[in-house]
């Protein structure tokens, strides 16, 4: 097809498993992230039509967006917005390790999606764009801070559907559930824990990144204009349609 595809996280995990299949489409591909080496060893081990581009930037960061912006393309087709993470526990007790801990993690979940967007705004495909975010099973589970961070997303993609929409571009949240093999958890998931998390399925199996690369894919198609401010879970079926 040879679209221009930017995706934020894409050097590891899911983000990585969605730039690799968009590479392999033909599709020129722009991985970020905050680790240079890391997106450099995904972007040479990426096959693809054309190379895979790897620009690194804390995408929490207002300023390193803007010192980033000359290095994305000029024109955007598919921008997915993969980028975020647990941001972990309350490091001091009381108020303020609260305060600092949920800082932190709508920090890293929601600021990641709001400024790139936000940025790549102008240079979207209109009509035909595509805005894919990557939200999370725990937006409808509770999950604290990070289901809120990620539930504060799904809100604001009703804006930014609104938005597109008049310029026949769309932007729809795809929600995980457990994922194995990414860098999410830190360290690799026990054989316990992956059974209690198949056993959580209907299907019997824990997701693999490729499963949500695809439900990307297919949002980010030509065929799914008519698909907009809208939420697909992709979770075996652990959470049933909400
Ligand atoms: N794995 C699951 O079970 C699961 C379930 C539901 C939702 N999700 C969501 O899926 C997305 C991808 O996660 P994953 O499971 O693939 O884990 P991952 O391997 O840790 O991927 C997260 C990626 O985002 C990048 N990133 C994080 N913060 C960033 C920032 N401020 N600026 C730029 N890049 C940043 C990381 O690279 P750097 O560290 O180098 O910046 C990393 O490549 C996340 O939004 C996560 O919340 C995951």
């Amino acid at each position: 097809m040879g679209r221009v595809v930017v995706v934020s996280g894409g050097g590891t995990g899911i983000g990585r498993a969605v730039a690799e299949r968009f590479a392999r489409q033909g599709d020129r591909v722009t991985v970020l992230g905050r680790r240079a080496e890391v997106l450099r060893e995904a972007a040479r081990d990426i096959d693809g039509a054309h190379p895979v581009r790897a620009v690194a930037v804390d995408l929490s960061a207002p300023e390193e967006v803007e010192r980033v912006l000359g290095d994305l393309p000029e024109h955007v087709d598919v921008l997915v917005n993969n980028a975020g993470g647990r941001g972990g526990s309350p490091q001091d007790g009381g108020l303020k390790g609260v305060a600092e801990q949920w800082r932190r993690v709508f920090d890293g979940n929601v600021l990641p999606a709001v400024l790139l967007t936000e940025a790549l705004l102008p240079r979207l495909a209109r009509p035909g764009g595509r805005v894919v975010t990557i939200g999370s099973v725990a937006a409808l589970r509770g999950n604290g801070a990070y289901g809120a961070a990620k539930a504060a997303l799904m809100a604001w993609n009703h804006t930014l559907a609104q938005q597109l929409g008049p310029h026949g571009a769309t932007a729809n949240v795809v929600l995980p559930g457990f994922v194995a093999g990414t860098g999410f958890f830190g360290a690799p998931a026990g054989e316990e824990e992956l059974a209690r998390r198949r056993s959580q399925t209907l299907v019997g199996r824990v997701g693999e990144p490729q499963d949500i690369a695809a439900a990307v894919a297919f949002l980010a198609s030509p065929e799914a204009g008519y698909i907009t401010g809208e939420f697909l879970n992709s979770n075996g079926g652990a959470v049933l349609g909400r």
